[in-house]
């Protein structure tokens, strides 16, 4: 059968598939109008409650003054979401483990209804075992997460100092020439591994396995199990850098790491991700939020994803480049960005005490992304030899993820209508609102790459190098970074010592990666024209670009610098360095001297 007949098959038969699951999502009550679903990340009375543990408590309470004072219309609206929540979600009744919960609630009820001085609300009940649940999944994951963490920082040193080096070899070409495993071509890859699944891939799954026990109201199942994944990744990483830098490599973009030394981080993979599953299997809640389906999609799409690409002997030839960029757009779209949005669609209703304006929204997004993600990667192979078809398809998916991007963006500005200001007192929020802003400059700018017409100028420029720093980095590492500063207080029990990194840190990381992305893009452009203009000699092309690459060190530099601020903090934070402080991270000592809970049941701290 002719192939472009194949292809319109293949799309309808889609389609078709895509119509089904609509429906499904219309019967299954997905697409109605559902606040509740939205603040199932609160419990009642939490609403309204700024939450960054990044702050210490003075610096907490100008934020909950800030947006207090700014409440106004959008006080109203919370209030009217609470309301809308005023029964707190539904559990799961199958567990055994509920019926003690289900005994308290009614004991309550009946209490109140013989009228007795001593009763307590029975929403009070259920909303203290909430917080007894999400004090259990946090002690469930603070050791693995601390372990993906601390691995991701040291990652992030070694991919740094990579990078660096890398981009001053690009306009110094002589320095460091002596040793094989200092040249550009192995320095660039162990760059790209070392960030890629170093940095990203340990911090967005500490993320994830700190999230979900949280969402799901139940403790990590086999904690020790993800501990030995992520032993088991990090081994493999270290392994194929170092088979990397001693010039071993199964030579595809992201798919370096020889395929038995990548072996173990796929046996990694399957150990972080079937305790993900087990908890997911016994948790507490029915509804699951939309920061789930996110990230439990995104640990299955990257096993998967990985095994496929890395499968040894079966990908040959043509094959091989597709699959490669089948895979190396997947990683991108399919693990770090779900990872990445999930992150978003949990820290920053949590931090500016808001649940998500639209959740519907961001239901569409979730969908329409993991429909149109996978067919992408063909964007990457404009112009080579596979059939063209392919490469349609790629450039009609890539400009069809408009859908979930924008669907993103309404609804990250809609939820923070109002607050925006918040995040000049939020490091979190800071990094969350910047990580956000990233994903729809990158994913817009990505849109309009895939065209040909651009793609004929971009392809084989810094042009690219530009945008991938505005994804990788300006979206998903803000975001990853943002999670770790809400992240540690709670997992370590100690608040970060000199609050005013932070800030550091952010500057330098946002103004380096602008910097960065500026002088790029503009050389990339540049570059690209002059390659295709067959009046000018190749080298004309090259030499232009010289005071870019320069401009990119700068940027870089600064970049470094703000990653030296944040490792070294986190070292400062694990030494216990700095004052025993009392505020947001230590709920406990907040019952004592933190700010009044908003009505808070009997006993329990909000801010958890
Ligand atoms: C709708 C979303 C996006 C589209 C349509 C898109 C499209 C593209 C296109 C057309 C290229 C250039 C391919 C070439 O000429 O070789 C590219 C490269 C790249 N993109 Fe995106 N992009 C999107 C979002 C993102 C995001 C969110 C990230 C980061 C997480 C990202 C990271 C990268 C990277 C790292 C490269 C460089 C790949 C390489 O050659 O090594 N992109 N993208
Ligand atoms: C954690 C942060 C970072 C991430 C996630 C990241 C990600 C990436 C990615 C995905 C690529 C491949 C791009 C492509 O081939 O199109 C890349 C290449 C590169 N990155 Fe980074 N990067 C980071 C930090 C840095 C820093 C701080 C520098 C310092 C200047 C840097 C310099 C470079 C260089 C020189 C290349 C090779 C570009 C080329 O082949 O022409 N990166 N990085």
């Amino acid at each position: 059968m002719d192939s472009t007949v194949l292809s319109l098959l293949a799309a309808f038969v889609l389609s078709l598939i895509g119509l089904f699951g609509f429906i499904w999502s219309l019967r299954k009550g997905l697409l109605v109008e559902n606040p509740r679903g939205a603040s199932v990340i609160f419990v009642r009375g939490e609403v309204g409650d700024v939450d960054d543990p990044a702050l210490v408590s003075r610096a907490r309470r100008v934020l909950q003054g800030e947006a207090d004072r700014v409440g106004g219309a959008h006080a109203a609206v919370a209030a009217l979401q609470e309301g809308a929540q005023g029964t707190p979600a539904p559990l799961r009744a199958d567990r055994g483990d509920r019926a003690e919960l289900v005994q308290r609630v009614q004991e309550a009820r009946e209490a109140q209804d013989a009228g007795s001085a001593t009763a307590v609300a029975a929403e009070d009940v259920v909303d203290a075992a909430a917080l007894a649940d999400r004090l259990a999944a946090d002690r469930s994951t603070a050791f693995p997460v601390f372990m993906f963490i601390a691995f991701a920082c040291m990652w992030l040193l070694v991919g740094s100092a990579a990078g660096l080096v890398s981009s001053i070899k690009l306009h110094e070409p002589d320095w460091l020439v002596a040793q094989a495993w200092t040249t550009f071509g192995r320095l660039r890859t162990v760059h790209l591994n070392a960030v890629l699944y170093g940095w990203i891939t340990n911090a967005a799954l500490g993320t994830i396995l700190w999230v979900l026990p949280r969402l799901l109201r139940t403790p990590l199942a086999g904690g020790i199990w993800a501990m030995i994944g992520g032993a088991l990744i990090n081994t493999g990483i270290a392994g194929g850098i170092g088979a990397i830098a001693a010039g071993w490599s199964d030579g595809m973009e992201y798919l370096e790491i020889p395929w038995p030394i990548a072996s173990f981080v796929f046996a990694g993979f399957v150990l972080v991700v079937l305790p993900a599953l087990f908890t997911l299997a016994n948790r507490r809640v029915e509804h699951l939020y939309v920061s789930v389906w996110y990230m439990v999609a995104a640990l299955l799409w990257i096993s998967l994803l990985f095994l496929v690409a890395k499968l040894p002997g079966v990908h040959t030839g043509v094959q091989q480049a597709t699959t490669n960029w089948w895979y190396g757009h997947n990683v991108l779209g399919l693990w770090f960005t779900p990872a990445s949005v999930g992150a978003i669609y949990y820290f920053l209703p949590k931090t500016i005490g808001r649940p998500v304006r639209s959740y519907n929204l961001s239901l569409l997004g979730f969908w329409t992304l993991a429909f149109f993600y996978g067919q992408v990667g063909g964007h990457h192979l404009i112009g080579g030899p596979v059939p063209g078809w392919l490469v349609t398809l790629s450039i009609v998916q890539s400009v069809m993820m408009i859908i979930p991007v924008v669907a993103f963006g309404i609804n990250m500005a809609s939820t923070l209508q109002g607050r925006w200001h918040l995040a000049r007192y939020s490091p979190t929020l800071r990094f969350m609102v910047f990580g956000g802003f990233m994903y729809l400059a990158s994913s817009l700018q990505g849109s309009l790459e895939a065209l040909r017409g651009v793609n004929a100028v971009t392809h084989f420029t810094h042009y690219t190098v530009a945008h991938a720093h505005l994804g990788a980095y300006g979206f998903v590492s803000m975001v990853m970074f943002g999670a770790v500063y809400f992240m540690m207080p709670r997992v370590l029990h100690w608040e970060w010592p000199y609050p005013r990194l932070i800030g550091v840190h952010f500057w330098l990381s946002a103004l380096g990666v602008c910097i960065y992305f500026g002088g790029l893009t503009v050389g990339g452009w540049l570059q690209g024209e002059a390659m295709l203009d067959a009046a000018r000699p190749f080298m004309a092309s090259v030499r232009l670009t010289l005071p870019y690459l320069q401009t990119r060190s700068v940027g870089g530099s600064l970049m470094v610098l703000g990653h030296l601020a944040f490792v070294g903090h986190f070292l400062a934070m694990v030494l216990r360095f700095g004052p025993a402080r009392t505020g947001a991270a230590l709920f406990w000592q907040q019952a004592q001297q933190g700010r009044p809970a908003r009505e808070a049941p009997a006993g329990v701290v909000h801010g958890q």
